[in-house]
C-alpha cells in the first residue's frame, strides 16, 4: 500500500511541475482526485483492508490528497501570474504598421499665450512665481488694502471653504508672499486661476486666469509701468500697439489706472472688437499703495513699485478671436481646431 502511495505521489508531483497551462492541471485533478481518480478509488475500496488497516490507509490517502491540492494551488497562482506577464508583455509591443493618430493634441490656448507672456517677462529680468488656488482670507484681501467689512470686497463674489479659507479671487493674493519671500528691489510675475462666483455669460465665467505683475525698486515711476506692458502687449499680438491710461479704482494701488491697447484688429480705427472706440480696456494696474508694501515689510521711505493684473483669459480669446470666454473651460478639442492650434 505505502508503495502505491508512494508512486502515484511521484508520479502527480513530476506531473505538476511539467504542466503548462490551467487546462493541464484540471486534467491532472479529475485523474487523481476526480470520482474516478486513484486516489478516490482507493478510499472506494477501503472495504478490502483488514480493520485494523483502513484507518490507517485512510489517513495516509487523505495526507496524499491534501498535499496534491496544496501543490496544484500553488501551480495554478504561478501560471496565472505567468499568463498575466506574458499578456502584458504582446501589450507593450509597438506595432510600427499602425495608422497614425493625427490627433495629436496640443497646449491650452491659455498655456500658449501664458508661456509667450513669461518668456518676454523673464528676459526682462522678471522672476516667475507660483500662487496658490486655495488662499487664506488675509493673503487675498486684506494683505492688498481690503479689510473686512470693505465695500471693495462685494466686487468678488467668493467662494469661501468651510475652513475659513477660499478659493483666491485673483492673483493680488500672492503679493505679499512675494513681497516677504524676495524683499525689495523684487521684479516678479504670477499667473494663475482664479475664481468667482459668476452668473456665466460670454464674458463671464467661475473660473478664469490672470497674470498679475510687479516690480518694486527704487525710482520706480508709471512711465516704467507703461513701458512694459506696451513692450509685452506689442510683442504677444506683434503689433506695434498704443497705450493709455485712464483713472482707476483698486484698494491695492494709488493712484489706479486701467490702461488701454489701441485696438489690434483695426489699428485704432474702430471695429466690432473695440466697439468702435479704437481702444480696448487690457491691464488694471497702479502704483502699489503704500499700505500694501508695508504689510510686506517694504521700507516705503526707499521704494515704491508698480502692479499689474492682466487678464490672461482675455488676452487668449483675443489673440485667437474667440469670442466666447466658455469656450475655454469647455474641454471641447473642435473648438481648438476652430481656432487652428490643433
Ligand atoms: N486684482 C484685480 C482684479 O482682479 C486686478 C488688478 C488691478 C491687479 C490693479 C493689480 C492692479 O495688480 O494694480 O480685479
Amino acid at each position: 500500500m505505502e508503495e502505491n502511495l508512494k508512486k502515484i505521489k511521484e508520479k502527480v508531483e513530476s506531473q505538476i511541475i511539467k504542466i503548462e497551462n490551467l487546462d493541464g492541471l484540471d486534467r491532472i485533478r479529475s485523474e487523481v482526485l476526480g470520482k474516478k481518480g486513484e486516489l478516490t478509488q482507493i478510499l472506494k475500496n477501503l472495504k478490502n483492508y483488514s480493520e485494523e488497516e483502513r484507518p490507517i490507509v485512510g489517513k495516509r490517502v487523505n495526507e496524499l490528497r491534501k498535499s496534491i491540492i496544496e501543490k496544484m494551488e500553488n501551480k495554478k497562482e504561478e501560471l496565472k501570474k505567468e499568463e498575466l506577464m506574458i499578456k502584458m508583455k504582446n501589450q507593450e509591443k509597438i506595432d510600427f504598421s499602425f495608422p497614425v493618430d493625427e490627433n495629436l493634441g496640443s497646449l491650452h490656448p491659455i498655456t500658449i499665450v501664458q508661456r509667450e507672456v513669461e518668456d518676454l517677462f523673464r528676459t526682462m529680468g522678471f522672476h516667475v512665481e507660483d500662487g496658490n488656488e486655495v488662499e487664506t482670507e488675509y493673503n487675498n484681501f486684506e494683505a492688498v488694502n481690503v479689510p473686512k467689512y470693505h465695500p471693495a470686497r462685494d466686487m468678488q463674489d467668493t467662494f469661501w471653504l468651510e475652513n475659513g479659507q477660499l478659493l483666491k479671487t485673483q492673483t493680488s493674493a500672492a503679493q505679499n508672499k512675494i513681497m516677504r519671500k524676495y524683499g525689495a528691489p523684487v521684479k516678479a510675475i504670477f499667473p494663475g486661476r482664479c475664481f468667482r462666483n459668476e452668473d456665466l455669460d460670454a464674458s463671464h465665467e467661475n473660473t478664469f486666469f490672470q497674470l498679475e505683475g510687479m516690480m518694486i525698486d527704487e525710482d520706480v515711476s508709471i512711465a516704467n509701468l507703461i513701458y512694459f506692458m506696451k513692450t509685452t502687449l506689442s510683442e504677444i499680438f506683434k503689433k506695434d500697439l498704443k497705450v493709455r491710461l485712464r483713472p482707476g479704482f483698486f484698494p491695492f494701488v494709488e493712484p489706479g489706472f486701467e490702461l488701454d491697447v489701441s485696438c489690434m484688429y483695426c489699428g485704432g480705427k474702430g471695429c466690432k472688437v473695440c466697439k468702435h472706440g479704437g481702444w480696448i480696456e487690457l491691464c488694471p494696474c497702479g502704483m502699489i499703495h503704500p499700505r500694501v508694501l508695508e504689510m510686506g515689510g517694504i521700507d516705503t521711505e526707499k521704494y515704491s513699485g508698480f502692479a499689474f493684473g492682466l487678464g490672461l483669459s482675455r488676452l487668449a480669446m483675443m489673440k485667437y478671436g474667440i469670442d466666447d470666454l466658455r469656450v475655454l473651460n469647455s474641454g471641447d478639442l473642435r473648438n481648438l481646431k476652430q481656432i487652428g492650434i490643433q
